[in-house]
């Protein structure tokens, strides 16, 4: 290699590590909001639960999702229609459904300031009102890379809607990949 081509490669590295370097702080800008500890501290993805009514009565099937998971006209259709919940009946007498309804409306993803509130909320069309969290465009975006065999495969896992299952800090409305453990096959890589 003669001098001119030394000089030409070394630039040509150069160049190479700025895009990687760059792309690296564009994805840490990206998840800017959610940086943990340290000088950061702690920004959650969602803000947490906070309504034992809500956790005891939502909480016994599945996963208590945060009300911040979904837009107030999803919760709101969803309580009206308790009697068909998934293909369950999940209905509550009249005072507890006006309670857990208020509750979920009261801090829908519209009053959140929270991350995966904001995405969610942005990436539902019009005005939409999925029920469920995992078929939103965020959500599908999000999980795109991780294999079926991982999730309705996996016998201890069988659904996407068991959040769970593989967050580890999902409780605390904490979705971080990094804290992803997923039953039988451990940490995510990508
Ligand atoms: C009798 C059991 C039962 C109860 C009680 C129940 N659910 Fe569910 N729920 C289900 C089932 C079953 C599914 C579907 C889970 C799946 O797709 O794997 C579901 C799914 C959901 C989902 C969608 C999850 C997703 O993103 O795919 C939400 C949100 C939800 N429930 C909210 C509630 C709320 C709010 C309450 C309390 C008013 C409640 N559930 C009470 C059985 C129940
Ligand atoms: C089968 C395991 C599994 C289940 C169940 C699951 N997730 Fe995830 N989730 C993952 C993995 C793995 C990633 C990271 C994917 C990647 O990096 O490509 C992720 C990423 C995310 C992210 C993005 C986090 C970030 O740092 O950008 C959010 C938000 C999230 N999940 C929310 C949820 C919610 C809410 C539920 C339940 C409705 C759920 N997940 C259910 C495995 C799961």
């Amino acid at each position: 290699m003669n001098e001119r081509k030394a000089v030409l490669m070394t630039v040509i590295m150069i160049i190479g590590c700025l895009a990687i370097a760059g792309a690296a702080i564009a994805d840490d800008d990206e998840r800017g909001e959610h940086r943990r500890g340290g000088l950061f501290g702690r920004r959650l993805d969602v803000a947490p639960v906070t309504n034992a009514i809500y956790t005891k009565e939502c909480g016994s099937c599945h996963f208590a999702y945060q009300p911040g998971l979904l837009p107030a006209r999803s919760w709101t259709k969803m309580m009206n229609t308790l009697d068909k919940h998934f293909g369950d009946n999940a209905e509550l007498d009249a005072e507890t459904q006006k309670e857990i309804t208020a509750y979920l409306v009261a801090n829908s993803a519209e009053t959140s300031s929270h991350k995966a509130s904001v995405k969610i909320l942005n990436s539902i069309k019009g005005d939409d009102a999925p029920l469920a969290i995992s078929k939103t465009a965020y959500f599908t975006r999000k999980h795109r890379e991780v294999p079926e065999r991982m999730v309705k495969g996996n016998a201890q896992v069988k659904s996407f809607a068991a959040c769970g299952t593989c967050h580890t800090a999902a409780d605390k409305g904490s979705y971080d990949e990094h804290e992803v453990k997923i039953p039988g096959f451990g940490k995510f890589e990508d």
